[in-house]
């Protein structure tokens, strides 16, 4: 059997069902080029028949991308399959994506209907789709809690009507590995024309098994897996493709390769956290703040020893600079000269110890410990530095019809300046105003705002990360203003400029 894993990126499809994170066609453009650089193999750019605006961005990333195929999602309805064919006329290679149901959920409760018309309205389907486009993918919705004879039949059926890829979805995320990958081995055992088809697994996130459940379907034969970047999709979301991607890569004795260029991993993973404004958990696998980060004393010493004394993965492969050492009070002296030796700080042993004593003490009261508390514990004076910055004052006037336009004052290192500026809103008049006064280079890489709950008197969480010399400070704030937030975080932020 072939060893070569299809990547089919669904972020732009069931991704971007999450509500909140509608793209406009501009947008998803911008991801599209992004995932093909990526080098995924087919982006689903989405479900044409459901807006024009679903129709129009299939068009658009049609023409704006040439690599991967680009594949448009339909029921099995013909109309739906007309406008999808008529949204694909400009992709170099295309594909239609159509289906339905095939559990007895769906059969009898959601389309009352029979097994037998079911069979008949898919090859119908398929046998439509293929007047119009050579690729046709069929989806047996819900084939997690299909019955696997009645799904063989099925898949059986849609191959012989010219279904290329036959897609097993476990729509509601039910399935447990074990099950999923015995339904893929199954179908390649009992479906007579299966050589003439590519099994896909298509998993979503309920119980949390979305990624074991793809892979253990790859395992027993299937050769496409369909993700979407950070793991976004409906409800608890769909497989993560920096997930799958990684594991394959990291387990190479399972032999079974993607030809995604991992490096660039993590920039496509900020660009759609930014762009649908969903924040990546801390602690999410791979692309996580903390994926890379160590903060006890006895791995950071591992660590520092060896990076894989600790770490599966380099993070260089998936596009991060280096893994971080995060100084608490459970860090240990080995950290503690890390830092300061990236500081260009020298110390002895002897120093070091005292440092380190001191380091413990302050490291039990304060949650962050930045470079100014490390010079000001190694007794270091720093002169010229963006230290001790704070807001002193902030006005912003914005509204409709009105240039919006900021004025801020900071107190540095004990002396105030003013600024203002005017910006496309009250956020970026306010950050040019900051910069202006910073007198540094910084570029804004990433920007969230969250709010802790949905009230409108709600507190507005600020995550930020500017990048200044080709490095990335993160800072954080909260207020239940939010453009004080953003500048405080801003501020946050370039206070931990070295
Ligand atoms: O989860 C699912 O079943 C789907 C299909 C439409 C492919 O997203
Ligand atoms: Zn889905």
């Amino acid at each position: 059997m072939n060893n070569r894993v299809y990547i089919f990126d669904t972020t732009l499809r069931d991704g971007e069902q999450v509500p909140g994170c509608q793209l406009n066609t501009i947008e998803k453009i911008e991801v599209a080029r992004k995932l093909e650089a990526l080098g995924v193999d087919v982006i689903e750019a989405g479900f044409p028949i459901s807006s024009p605006g679903d129709f129009k961005s299939v068009v658009e990333i049609s023409k704006a991308v040439c690599e991967p195929v680009i594949c448009a999602l339909t029921r099995a309805v013909e109309k739906d399959i007309e406008v999808a064919a008529d949204s694909l006329k400009y992709a170099r290679r295309k594909r239609i994506h159509t289906g339905i149901g095939t559990s007895p959920y769906h059969i009898y409760n959601k389309l009352k209907s029979t097994p037998e018309e079911i069979i008949e309205r898919a090859k119908a389907a398929v046998k439509y789709a293929k007047k119009y486009v050579e690729d046709v993918e069929f989806y047996a919705e819900d084939a997690g809690r299909s019955e696997n004879e009645f799904l063989a039949k099925v898949v059986e059926a849609v191959i012989a009507a010219g279904a290329t890829v036959v897609n097993i979805p476990d729509t509601t995320g039910y399935c447990l590995p074990e099950e999923y990958g015995a339904k893929i081995k199954y179908l390649c055992e009992h479906v007579s024309n299966i050589d003439k088809a590519i099994l896909s697994t298509h998993c979503h996130n309920d119980l949390g098994m979305a990624t074991a459940n793809s892979l253990s379907g790859l395992i027993n034969g299937a050769r496409q897996v369909e993700v979407t970047m950070n793991g976004i999709g409906e409800r608890a979301g769909n497989t993560s493709l920096e997930e799958i991607v990684m594991i394959l890569k990291c387990r190479s004795h399972l032999n079974l390769q993607t030809a995604i260029q991992t490096e660039h991993i993590y920039e496509t993973s900020r660009l759609v956290s930014r762009l649908m404004r969903m924040p990546v958990q801390s602690n999410k696998a791979i692309v996580g703040r903390n994926a890379f980060a160590h903060s006890s004393g006895i791995h950071q010493d591992g660590v520092l020893k060896s990076r894989e004394n600790y770490e599966i993965i380099d993070p260089k492969d998936v596009g991060i600079n280096e893994s971080t050492i995060v100084l608490t009070a459970r860090s240990g002296r080995a950290a503690l000269k890390h830092h300061m030796d990236l500081l260009n700080i020298e110390l002895d042993n002897d120093e070091l110890n005292e440092v380190y004593d001191k380091f413990l003490k302050l490291a039990d009261s304060k949650k962050d410990i930045t470079d100014d508390d490390l010079y000001i514990l190694a007794g270091v004076k720093r002169a010229h530095l963006n230290r001790n910055i704070k807001l002193e004052h902030l006005q912003v006037v914005c509204g409709q019809s009105t240039i919006p336009m900021a004025t801020v004052t900071l107190n540095i290192e004990g002396e105030s300046f003013t600024s203002s500026a005017t910006g496309n809103g009250p956020i970026n008049a306010a950050f040019s105003a900051v910069k202006q006064l910073i007198q540094k280079k910084v570029n804004l890489e990433e920007f969230l705002i969250q709010a802790i709950t949905r009230g409108s008197n709600d507190l507005g969480k600020v995550h930020i990360q500017v990048e200044n010399k080709g490095s990335i400070y993160y800072g954080f704030s909260a207020n239940t203003d939010i453009v004080t937030a953003s500048v405080e975080a801003f501020l946050d932020a370039i206070s931990k400029i070295r």
